[in-house]
């Protein structure tokens, strides 16, 4: 099954590849705001994801960020991005990945991220380890902030929220850690955590699709995973991913954090 999935990230991402380099503006459309973006090649890319997956895995559910819930009522449901990072994506930048999870009854057990432009395939499956491009990846042992590199995204900007988003956070963080870093896509995010040339990555607002591969290639290479309350209730309640030797010190940070569920 990881092979398969392996495979069919590394095809859609050569798709979408192609798709990108003749992206044109009139294939960029928005959608809950102005600042929510969505391109042809994305909905190409999930309808190629979808119509595979449904003729190798016709019993198990799907659910995508373009087309929302499809396939069988299951306990195992494959949850889909197929552009994780899609505002850097419409403007040709390179941070963009395509993400195929799998989760049975709430947690992920196996999942693929291929980001085309740098040729990078991460995989992850339940008590098998975490590899790129076939190398096992390990989360780093960097356990003071100072030291720390920290990634976080500003999804909930994006969304317009005004109170409880990111800025207070990023306002506490970023003069304490070694360095701050936002590259635009959650399943690449927790992969650089994976693979320890990252340390921590929060952010507020993500949705599961974000996050279903990348939770499990994470936890693989020893992240530890918690939503700000320290539970697991991700990523509903906040996602805090970290090589494990930060998780409390991170934590402190959202001492204060209030589920507004908007
Ligand atoms: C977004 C990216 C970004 C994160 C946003 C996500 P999309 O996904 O993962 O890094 O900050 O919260 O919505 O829209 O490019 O699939
Ligand atoms: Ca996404
Ligand atoms: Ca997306």
């Amino acid at each position: 099954m990881l092979e398969y999935i392996k495979n069919l990230a590394v095809a859609a991402g050569k798709l979408a590849l192609a798709e990108q380099a003749v992206l044109s503006a009139d294939a960029v459309h928005t959608k809950a705001t102005a600042k929510d973006i969505v391109t042809d090649a994305d909905r190409k890319v999930e309808d190629f994801i979808v119509t595979m997956l449904k003729r190798e895995f016709p019993d198990f559910a799907i659910f995508g960020e373009e087309s929302g819930k499809s396939g069988h009522e299951s306990d195992y449901c494959w949850v889909i991005d197929p552009i994780d990072g899609t505002a850097g994506f419409a403007r040709k930048l390179p941070n963009w990945c395509v993400s195929i999870g799998l989760v049975h009854k709430g947690e992920s057990i196996l999942g693929a991220i291929y980001a085309p432009v740098k040729n990078e395939l991460y995989y992850a499956e339940k008590g098998k380890g975490s590899f790129l491009n076939g190398i096992r990846m390990h989360v780093s042992s960097v356990s003071d902030l100072e030291s720390s590199i920290v990634v976080t995204g500003l999804g909930c900007l994006r969304a317009n929220w005004k109170e409880e988003n990111n800025l207070k956070y990023i306002s506490r963080i970023a003069p304490l850690v070694g360095d701050l870093r936002k590259y635009g896509s959650a399943a690449l995010d927790c992969c650089r955590i994976a693979h320890g040339v990252l340390d921590a990555y929060w952010e507020l607002l993500l949705q599961p699709y974000d996050i279903a591969a990348g939770d499990i290639i994470a936890r693989e290479a020893g992240a530890v995973i918690t939503d700000f309350y320290g539970g697991s209730d991700y990523p509903a309640r906040g996602f805090l991913c970290t090589n494990g030797a930060l998780h409390r010190t991170m934590l402190e940070f959202f001492s204060d954090y209030q589920d507004l569920r908007r």
